[in-house]
């Protein structure tokens, strides 16, 4: 987000240019273990599908662009992971219960759930655009509840596991424009603290509330208006790339079982607010 599509495509090519190509990592602290992501097609959640998969773990590739989430599958399997893409509308319950289904047919068990999918669409509330607005509390509040009901059972069995869910800055303090964005991510970051409440002792899962702020990614790809408008003001100013997430998303889940590390706020250096 924040940057216009083709200076975001420039950036992301001097990027292609400077990083080593990916291989797996020598220290696989995650092998044996599995994970989800879900809007793993692009930005955040694709980052996070590699990181966790050259860091050992079979991942599970969720989204409703089922041939992005296939062309990152051959990706990480070319670098000696393991990846299975589904198709999936986070808004549809049937749609996560069929991927929970497969993931467990496929690997028998699952041990992380990244509750990554999520939309923002930007507009004063004035505007009152109420389809924008439920389509949020569908994508951003009820996608994550769809995913949660649909591996609790199995992690509760299993008495392990780790919810990370993709908050936001916002949820801690909303923008002009973001209101709504930023109400869906304060229902996120409490429904996390829920959970460790009464999941964490009771069920032995940890919960991490990731809270970004700015990452140069496609979420305002629909939204030119906007994109060109945070691309100006950010301009000479750096913001985060999706793999820095990735990185903040692989240390909470790899810390000891002990440790539940409930929230991570990572902002640009550049980010004022
Ligand atoms: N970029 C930022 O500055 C920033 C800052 C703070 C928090 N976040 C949060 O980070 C998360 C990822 O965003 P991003 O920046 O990486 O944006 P992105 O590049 O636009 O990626 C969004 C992902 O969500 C998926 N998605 C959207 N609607 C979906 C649905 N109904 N069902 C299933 N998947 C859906 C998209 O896949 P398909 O379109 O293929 O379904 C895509 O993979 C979001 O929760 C966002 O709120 C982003």
């Amino acid at each position: 987000m924040l940057f216009a599509p083709t200076l975001r495509a420039t950036l992301r090519r001097l990027d292609d240019l400077l990083l080593p190509p990916i291989r797996m990592t020598e220290n696989r602290l995650l092998s044996g273990r599995v994970a989800i992501v879900t809007g793993a097609s692009a930005g955040i959640g694709a980052a996070t599908a590699r990181t966790l998969a050259l860091a050992g773990a079979s991942v599970v590739l969720t989204a409703r662009r089922l041939d992005r989430l296939e062309a990152l599958t051959v990706e990480i399997e070319e670098a000696g992971g393991r990846a299975l893409p589904l198709r999936a509308d986070v808004v549809s319950l049937s749609d996560t219960r069929e991927v929970v289904r497969r993931t467990l047919d496929e690997f028998g068990r699952i041990d992380v759930l990244v509750n990554n999918a999520g939309i923002m669409p930007v507009a004063p509330l004035a505007d009152v655009r109420i389809e924008e607005w439920t389509s949020m509390i569908d994508v951003n509040i009820k996608g994550v509840l769809h995913f949660v009901s649909a591996v609790l059972p199995h992690m509760i069995e299993q008495h392990s596991g780790h919810i990370v869910n993709v908050g936001s800055v916002a949820g801690r303090r909303p923008f002009p424009g973001g209101s709504v964005y930023a109400a869906t991510k304060f229902a996120v970051r409490a429904l996390s603290w829920g959970l460790h409440l009464e999941l964490g002792s009771a069920h032995g899962i940890r919960v991490t509330d990731i809270q970004p702020g700015f990452v140069s990614t496609e979420l305002l790809d629909g939204d030119p208006e906007t994109a060109a408008a945070w691309s100006e003001a950010w301009k000479g100013r750096r913001t985060l790339q999706p793999e820095d997430v990735a990185r903040a998303i692989e240390f909470a889940v790899t810390s000891p079982d002990h440790v539940s590390v409930s929230e991570i706020l990572v902002r640009p250096t550049d980010q004022p607010t």
